[in-house]
């Protein structure tokens, strides 16, 4: 596994690769507030002809070093998709099994509305396609303020519990210690414009009905972010789509259980 950085016309982008340079490409879109990083257990497991990508969305991670132009902070969902865009137009990659989990889903959301040719399969994992409500919205201010005032660290300690499920936060201890670190690495103004972009995010319920590629929908049965009756009631929304339920995972589904994350983007591939 290699840690790569790309020289878009537009800015600089840091992503993890595993694989050959060519091949089937598979595409993975981080949850906020972590990082290319989150995707280690499915990169270091990748199936040997694969080419697994993992960028960081603007501004995560990879931030500072000289040289390197990482250009101003995403406004919208749409922006992220633009780069991720033009990074698979860089890395020669036509379409690509698009994972997104979570924030990644929004955005994967976006690339499907702007580029769906750019979609071979798409594994949408604990996430949504409704808008924020008025009360997430709240919350968004809420944990604005929160970053403002305490940092990464303070938004971590917050979030991290509600993240895992119950199994992994008994069985795994140490994985929260992890997440923790990951969200740590992020710049306070990263996370932020990630806030305001999902605040802002649109409704992408009117694309379920004809998705351009087959779809999978992974839940986590202990996922206290993105119930699993919300996320039954998108892959209902979606024809054709599969369904995997992960019984001991919560919202980090692919870090909770990499096994059966691993299985369900196979079956999707
Ligand atoms: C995520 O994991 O990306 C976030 O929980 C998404 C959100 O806050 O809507």
């Amino acid at each position: 596994m290699l840690t790569r950085v790309a020289h878009l016309a537009s800015r600089s982008v840091r992503y993890l690769q595993a694989g050959p340079d060519e091949g089937e490409a598979v595409l993975f879109l981080h949850a906020f507030p972590l990082s290319a990083d989150q995707w280690l257990p499915q990169l270091l497991s990748a199936p040997p002809r694969k080419r697994y990508i993992a960028p960081d969305l603007r501004g995560f991670r990879g931030m500072g070093q000289a040289g390197e132009d990482f250009g101003p902070e995403a406004q919208s969902m749409d922006d992220y998709a633009a780069d991720v865009a033009e990074l698979l137009a860089h890395l020669d990659v036509g379409a690509a099994t698009v994972v997104g989990l979570s924030m990644g889903g929004y955005v994967a959301f976006a690339l499907a509305r702007r580029a769906p040719g750019r979609l071979a399969r798409l594994v949408l994992a604990n996430t949504r396609a409704t808008a924020d409500s008025d009360d997430a919205r709240a919350g968004r201010d809420r944990a604005i303020a929160l970053v403002e005032r305490n940092g990464p660290i303070g938004l971590g300690l917050e979030m991290v519990p509600k993240l895992l499920g119950e199994s992994t936060r008994r069985d795994q201890p140490d994985l929260g210690d992890a997440v923790q670190r990951l969200i740590e690495a992020n710049t306070p103004d990263a996370i932020v414009a990630a806030l305001r972009a999902m605040k802002t995010r649109p409704d992408s319920t009117d694309l379920l009905a004809a998705m351009p590629c087959p779809v999978t929908v992974v839940a986590g049965a202990e996922d206290a972010i993105v119930p699993l009756g919300e996320t039954r009631a998108l892959h209902d929304a979606i024809p054709g789509a599969e369904l995997v339920v992960l019984a001991r995972a919560g919202h980090l589904s692919n870090l909770e259980d990499p096994r059966g994350f691993n299985a369900a983007i196979e079956s999707a591939g």
